[in-house]
């Protein structure tokens, strides 16, 4: 029987890219995103159902675990993929905008995470695969919220596999570096004029790490890998810089990598009093 994937922010990007690569090779696909109108041609594939999920709300995740159980009869691997960038200057942004970061970030991985679980130790098994970022384990200026996103989310699943390896349920970790999708356009930037001189340009010279960067699919091979190499490995770097960045993080000193870090995106930054 073919095996069945439900993936969370499909509708663009990571997610899309993720749904057309199992699809390809046989898989049948629940492509679930907030407004299933934005994939509706994934419909057009006979192993493809769009279904509606906000992973901010619990009713929703909980009818398209339902209906994708109802339709392809199982789930084999739950992918958390939705997710967005908070950018800036820290001091600029609101509460509002910080909660709704970790709400979409975090909480809405745990949201999912949780509603599988009972249907995950019940068969006896299953693969939670989650979109981290090589931004979970290493940082950038101005994405400090995100990267509190992401470093939560990469703490909190590596403790979880602890727990869940005596159901047969494995615990995958996706860290892409720069990926072309939607996701620099949907970066909310967050600045104010006391930072003016050092986070536009800086922002840019992040969004210029896009500019060469590979296509969604390099991450859906990765997530294809997890998903099919029976092992209980947590982390997979995938794209651009990520496995040699998260390498140098491992081996030099952290005042080494901080320095790299702002050599590069601190370039053109007007420098008064940086030391
Ligand atoms: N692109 C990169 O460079 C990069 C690098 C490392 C990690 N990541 C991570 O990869 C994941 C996918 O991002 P992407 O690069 O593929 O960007 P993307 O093209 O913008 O896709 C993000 C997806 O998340 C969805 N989403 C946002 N809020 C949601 C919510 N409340 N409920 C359900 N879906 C929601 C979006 O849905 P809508 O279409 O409805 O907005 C969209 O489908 C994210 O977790 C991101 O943090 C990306």
């Amino acid at each position: 029987m073919a095996k069945t994937i439900l993936i969370t922010g499909a509708s663009t990007g990571i997610g899309r890219s993720t749904a057309l690569y199992f699809s390809e090779k046989g898989w049948n696909v629940a492509a679930t995103m907030r407004t299933p109108e934005k994939g509706a041609d994934l419909s057009d594939y006979p192993n493809i159902k769009v279904f509606k999920l906000d992973v901010l709300d619990e009713t929703s995740i909980k009818k398209a675990i339902d209906d994708t159980i109802r339709t392809f009869g199982d789930i084999d691997v739950l992918f958390n993929n939705a997710g967005y960038g908070l950018v800036g200057a820290f001091e600029a942004m609101t509460q509002e905008q910080i909660k709704k970061q970790f709400d979409t970030n975090v909480f809405g991985v745990m949201n999912v995470t949780k509603a599988i679980l009972p249907y995950f130790r019940e068969r006896d098994g299953g693969t939670i695969i989650t979109t981290t970022s090589m931004g979970g384990l290493i940082t950038f200026p101005l994405y400090s919220i995100y990267h509190g996103t992401k470093w939560a989310v990469e703490g909190f699943m590596e403790s979880l596999q602890y727990e869940l390896r005596q159901f047969n349920i494995r615990v995958k970790n996706i860290e892409p570096g720069a990926i072309k999708t939607e996701f620099e356009n949907a970066i909310e930037f967050v600045s104010m004029d006391v930072y003016k001189d050092y986070a536009p340009k800086a922002h840019q010279n992040m969004l210029d790490g896009y500019k060469n960067a590979p296509t969604g699919e390099v991450v859906a091979a990765k997530v294809f890998e997890a998903a099919n190499d029976n092992s209980f490995r947590l982390r997979y770097a995938v794209g651009g810089q990520s496995p040699m960045l998260l390498f140098l993080r491992r081996v030099i000193p952290n005042s080494w990598f901080f320095a790299m870090v702002r050599n590069v995106v601190e370039k053109g930054v007007v420098k008064k009093s940086m030391g």
